[in-house]
Formats: structure tokens, C-alpha cells, sequence
């Protein structure tokens, strides 16, 4: 086979075989395919697309390209949930616990924050101690003790969606669906998973910015893992204004233990937290449906169950479970500063990716992946849209460690903050949910 044959062919906009599909997945990963043929093809594919069929096949090499962890001999169902990320989505970071504490086993694989958006792993890191570069037996001695592990990619899992990755990155090519699914996906099956739930996040902070694109997105990423043999739901949530009341690595940690201790401050994040736990419960056999998997996890909040599988993961994974109870053992940033209302009125909107920015403008985030965290930094949000205001109020406090940094970040705040003299319609933080067969 000759990969010049295959660039033409998806030039033609012809589909590729399985055996085509295996082959340009192993020729990404062993580097024998040179990157301005891969380049090529990605355009190829990007222009003309993938079928379903395609996109299973290729995801399925790029898992096969390198190593899976091995989980087989685990007690079962083993279930991830996966988010496209956003602003203040820190809700992994509760989920994981929750659903293990009703008997699931949650490998939760994540991934680090580049841009607007934050990654678990850095706000998991902000717990002191805490490790997330685990070796498998460690995962799985974990996973076996108390069915929760959160843990980092390793650097052999799915290396043709790195290789590839890399260069849609530097050829306008990573909006492509298929490439956006089994990229997703890809990462997934490698875990050896029993079934996968989806947060496909749309709105200002999003990936997926337009509601229909979001749509799109997650019927694409729930066709294929079923393909692949995966049950999936995919939950489509708004991330039009950030979610719950924090931004930043560790002021998320704390949201996330709020909420495990029955704190109910944060609606938006409870909803999205008892939803996707729903799922994972519904999807995992251990309720009929999943408004039961709801109530399941409603209760585990109410019983403190959840919370105290959180503090077992954190020492499990040589953090200090201290955090839990005492929030001032959680870094802080060395100053604050309070924003306030320029005018009365009502919140109107509160751009996810503007607060993403003066996020990352106070250290919370990074602009590029070797850039360091102040992981104290961040925003503790007074007021979110369809509040009323006043002129004067406080709408924000912002958390830094540069009196530059926190002057700029009250600037870009403001530019997220929409007032106007009517209250607006508050879009509910659950769109649409995509399951199939449930
Ligand atoms: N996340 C991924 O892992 N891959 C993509 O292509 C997009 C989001």
C-alpha cells in the first residue's frame, strides 16, 4: 500500500477500507508516513470527511497503535466520563468519587488545560501531594481498593493521536469531526472501558461554540462508540457563562468538595454533577433509569459517602485529605482584588471565554503547555447571569499573585460582564441528552 494512494483516494472523496484506515494509523505512529503526507491527508479528510464506518476503524488503530492499560480481571463496569471542557468545569473531580462510592469502577483518564480552558489534572494537582502520573499496577491496585483512580495519559497510549494531533494543530485541521471523535475516542477505548459518558460542552467557552455544531458533535461521538462497542450517552450543557461559582485549580478543588458536603450555592454544577452521575449509574447497570441514578447520587451526597470516597482517592493518591476539611491547607494566592458593578441592572451573560482569559491573565491558566500554574489563582464569581446588580456590588473577586495581573484581569472580567436594565432568560445547563438505546 502506498500512502500517496490513499491522500488521492480521500482527495476523491472516496471511503477508505479498514485495512487503509490501519494502515495510515500505523504509519502516523511508527513515523514511516512523513508529515507532509499526513498533512495532506488530514486536509483530505478534513475537506471531504469520514463515515462512521471510517471513523470506528480509525479509531480503533489509533488505539491499537500503542499500549492499553489492562484492566481485564477488574470487577466491572468500568466507566469514564469524558467532557469537552470548558470554564469551571471542575465536575470530574466530584463525579469520579461519587460514582465509585455507588459501586462503579471509574478509571478516570484527563487531560491538562491549554488556553480559556482548565484540565482536572492541574486542578487535582493543586491538592498538595497529590500524583496523577501513576504506573498501571498502581491504577489498578487503586481501582481495586475503592474503585476510583484519576490519572494522567500515559506517553505510550494511543501515539498516532499524538502524532496527528499535533499536525491538525498546525494545519487548520482540528475542527474536523471525524478527527475530533476518534481522537476523543481513540484515548478511551484504551482504557478498556464498559461504557463512556459524554459532557459535550457548547456556548461562548466551548469547543463546540454553536448549539448545532454541539449536536452534531455528540451523535457523531455516540455513533462511533457504539461502534466500537461502547455504551454511550452523550449529555450536551451549556458553557455559554462558566460553570458554578469558581474558576481556577484550586478554588475548583474547593467547589468540588463544597458540593461533595451537600453545599448547594452552585446549582448549574449540581445539576450537571447529578445528571452525568445519573448516567454513569443508569449506563453502569446499577439503576433502571436515570433519573434513579440521579436520586442514587443525590443520596450519596446527602449520606456523605461520596465526600468520604474523595478524601480516600486523595490519600490514595498521596494527597493531603486535610483539604476536604480545611480549606486554608489549599494554595492561595497572595492577593485579591474585589470587582465591582459599574452600573445597576440584571446579568445578561457572563462570556465563558472572556472569564476563561482573565483567568489565565491572573496565572490560573497557561497560554502554552510549558508555562507554569500559580494554581491559588482564579475567580470566586458573586453574580451570574439573571442575577440583579447594583451599582457598586461586588460581581467577582479575583485571586492573584501580580498587582499587573489582577488590574488587567478586572478589565477583561468586565468585558465578560452583560448588564442590562431587563433580566435575561437563563438557559438551562442541560440542553439535550443523546442515548439511543437507553
Ligand atoms: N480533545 C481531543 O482529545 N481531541 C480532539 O481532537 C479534540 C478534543
Amino acid at each position: 500500500m502506498r500512502f500517496l494512494d490513499l491522500i488521492v483516494k480521500k482527495r476523491e472523496a472516496l471511503s477508505h477500507t479498514a485495512e487503509e484506515i490501519r494502515f495510515i494509523a500505523r504509519s502516523a505512529a511508527d513515523g514511516t508516513a512523513p508529515d507532509y503526507q499526513l498533512a495532506s491527508w488530514l486536509m483530505a479528510v478534513a475537506l471531504n470527511g469520514m463515515d462512521t464506518a471510517e471513523t470506528v476503524a480509525m479509531t480503533r488503530e489509533m488505539a491499537a497503535s500503542g499500549s492499553r492499560l489492562r484492566l481485564k480481571g477488574l470487577r466491572s463496569p468500568k466507566i469514564d466520563k469524558h467532557s469537552t471542557g470548558g470554564v469551571g468545569d471542575g465536575v470530574s473531580i466530584a463525579l469520579a468519587p461519587l460514582a465509585a462510592a455507588a459501586g462503579l469502577v471509574v478509571p478516570m483518564m484527563s487531560g491538562r488545560g491549554l488556553g480559556h480552558t482548565g484540565g482536572t489534572l492541574d486542578k487535582l494537582e493543586a491538592i498538595p501531594g497529590f500524583k496523577v502520573g501513576l504506573p498501571e499496577r498502581r491504577i489498578k491496585r487503586q481501582l481495586e481498593a475503592i474503585g476510583v483512580c484519576m490519572f494522567a495519559a500515559t506517553k505510550d497510549l494511543a501515539p498516532a493521536d499524538r502524532k496527528l494531533y499535533r499536525l491538525r494543530d498546525a494545519t487548520g485541521t482540528v475542527e474536523s469531526l471525524p478527527l475530533i471523535v476518534s481522537s476523543i475516542l481513540s484515548k478511551k477505548l484504551a482504557e478498556d472501558l464498559d461504557a463512556l459518558v459524554l459532557d459535550v460542552k457548547t456556548g461562548s467557552g466551548a469547543f463546540f461554540t454553536e448549539y448545532a455544531r454541539a449536536e452534531v458533535g455528540a451523535q457523531a461521538l455516540v455513533a462511533t462508540a457504539r461502534g466500537l462497542g461502547l455504551k454511550a450517552a452523550a449529555i450536551i450543557t451549556s458553557m455559554d457563562q462558566p460553570l458554578g461559582r469558581f474558576v481556577g485549580n484550586a478554588l475548583e478543588v474547593r467547589q468540588a468538595v463544597e458540593v461533595l458536603q451537600g453545599e448547594t450555592t452552585a446549582p448549574d454544577y449540581l445539576e450537571c454533577l447529578l445528571v452525568l452521575g445519573g448516567w454513569m449509574l443508569k449506563l453502569g447497570g446499577a439503576v433502571r433509569t436515570a433519573d434513579e441514578g440521579r436520586e442514587r447520587c443525590e443520596g450519596l451526597i446527602r449520606s456523605g459517602a461520596a465526600f468520604r470516597r474523595f478524601k480516600e482517592m486523595v490519600r490514595f493518591q498521596g494527597g493531603d485529605p486535610k483539604v476536604a476539611d480545611d480549606f486554608g491547607t489549599l494554595p492561595k494566592a497572595s492577593s485579591s482584588l474585589p470587582v465591582r458593578a459599574p452600573r445597576s441592572g440584571f446579568v445578561r451573560g457572563l462570556s465563558a471565554r472572556t472569564v476563561g482569559h482573565a483567568a489565565l491573565l491572573l496565572g490560573a491558566g497557561r497560554a502554552r503547555m510549558e508555562d507554569d500554574l500559580d494554581y491559588g489563582a482564579g475567580i470566586r464569581m458573586e453574580k451570574k447571569t439573571g442575577d440583579r446588580v447594583r451599582k457598586g456590588d461586588v460581581v467577582a473577586t479575583l485571586y492573584g499573585s501580580s498587582a499587573s495581573g489582577l488590574r488587567e484581569a478586572a478589565k477583561k472580567y468586565l468585558e465578560a460582564l452583560e448588564l442590562g436594565a431587563r433580566p435575561a432568560k437563563v438557559q438551562t445547563v442541560v440542553r439535550k441528552i443523546l442515548c439511543p438505546a437507553a
